[in-house]
C-alpha cells in the first residue's frame, strides 16, 4: 500500500466537492506534506480541451451518451498517465475531484449504459490506478441546487431532466456497496467544518504518514511563537 493515499471526492453538482478538496490541500500544505491537486475531466492540456467539448460546446448538445463515455474515459486516460502516475512514483499525495466513480454513476446508472461496459472501460483507462479512498459527498436533489445559486457557466450535465439527478443521488448513495473498504459515504448536508472534520478523521486514522508531520513540527515550535509566526496556523 502507499504510504500517502490517492484521494478522490465524488458526489452530484453542487455537494461541495471542491470546498472539501480546497479544505484538505490547506491542511496537507500546513503540514508540509507532499501533495498533487487534479481535476476531472481535464487535468491536462488534452484533457481541458475534451473538458471545454463535454460541458461548453454548443455543438456539444447532439452528443451521444457513447461519445460522452468515450470522451471522459479519454480525459482520464491521460490524466492518470501524464498527471496522476507521475506523483505517486514521486511518493506525493494524489487528491483528484471526481475520478472513475463518476462515471459509473453519471454514464452508468444515470445515462442507464450498459454497466459492464462502463466498468471496463474504466478499468482500461485507469488500468492499476486505483484510488485508495473516496468520499462520496451525500446531498439530496434540492440541497445540491440550492447551492448552485451563485452565477456559474452553465455546464451540459447541469441542463438534463429532474430525473437524471435523481438517480445521479441514488448512483452515489449505492456506490459503497461496490467497494465498501474503499469507498467512504459522508453525509454532506451538514456544515462544511463537522464535514472537514470527518474526512481528517477518517484519513488520520486510515494513513498515519498524513499526520505525522504535524507529529514532528509540534516539539520544535511552541505554540506562541509557531502563532507569531503564521497567524493562519
Ligand atoms: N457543507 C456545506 N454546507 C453548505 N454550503 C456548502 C457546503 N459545502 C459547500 N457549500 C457551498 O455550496 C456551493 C457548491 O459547493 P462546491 O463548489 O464545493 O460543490 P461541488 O461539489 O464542487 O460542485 P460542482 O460539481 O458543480 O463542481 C458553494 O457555494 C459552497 O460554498
Ligand atoms: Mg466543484
Amino acid at each position: 500500500m502507499r504510504s500517502l493515499p490517492f484521494i478522490t471526492f465524488e458526489g452530484s453538482e453542487g455537494c461541495g466537492k471542491s470546498t472539501q478538496v480546497k479544505r484538505l490541500a490547506a491542511r496537507l500544505k500546513k503540514l508540509r506534506v507532499p501533495f498533487l491537486l487534479t481535476r476531472e475531466p481535464g487535468g491536462t492540456p488534452i484533457g481541458e480541451s475534451i473538458r471545454e467539448l463535454l460541458q461548453f460546446d454548443p455543438q456539444s448538445a447532439e452528443m451521444t451518451a457513447e461519445t460522452e463515455l468515450l470522451l471522459f474515459e479519454a480525459s482520464r486516460s491521460q490524466l492518470v498517465q501524464e498527471v496522476i502516475k507521475p506523483a505517486l512514483q514521486r511518493k506525493e499525495c494524489v487528491i483528484s475531484d471526481r475520478f472513475f466513480d463518476s462515471t459509473t454513476v453519471y454514464q452508468g446508472a444515470a445515462r442507464k449504459l450498459d454497466k459492464e461496459m462502463v466498468e471496463r472501460l474504466n478499468t482500461f483507462a485507469v488500468g492499476d490506478c486505483i484510488p485508495d479512498i473516496t468520499f462520496v459527498l451525500d446531498v439530496d436533489v434540492k440541497t445540491a441546487r440550492s447551492r448552485m445559486k451563485e452565477p456559474r457557466r452553465p455546464d451540459r450535465m447541469e441542463e438534463q431532466e429532474p430525473e437524471f439527478y435523481e438517480r445521479v443521488h441514488q448512483g452515489y448513495r449505492e456506490l459503497p456497496k461496490s467497494d465498501p473498504d474503499r469507498i467512504v459515504l459522508i453525509d454532506g448536508s451538514r456544515s462544511p467544518d463537522l464535514i472537514e472534520d470527518q474526512i481528517w478523521k477518517t484519513l488520520s486514522s486510515r494513513f498515519p504518514a498524513l499526520a505525522i508531520k504535524l507529529k514532528i513540527d509540534k516539539p520544535v515550535l511552541s505554540e506562541a511563537k509557531r502563532n507569531r509566526m503564521d497567524p493562519e496556523l
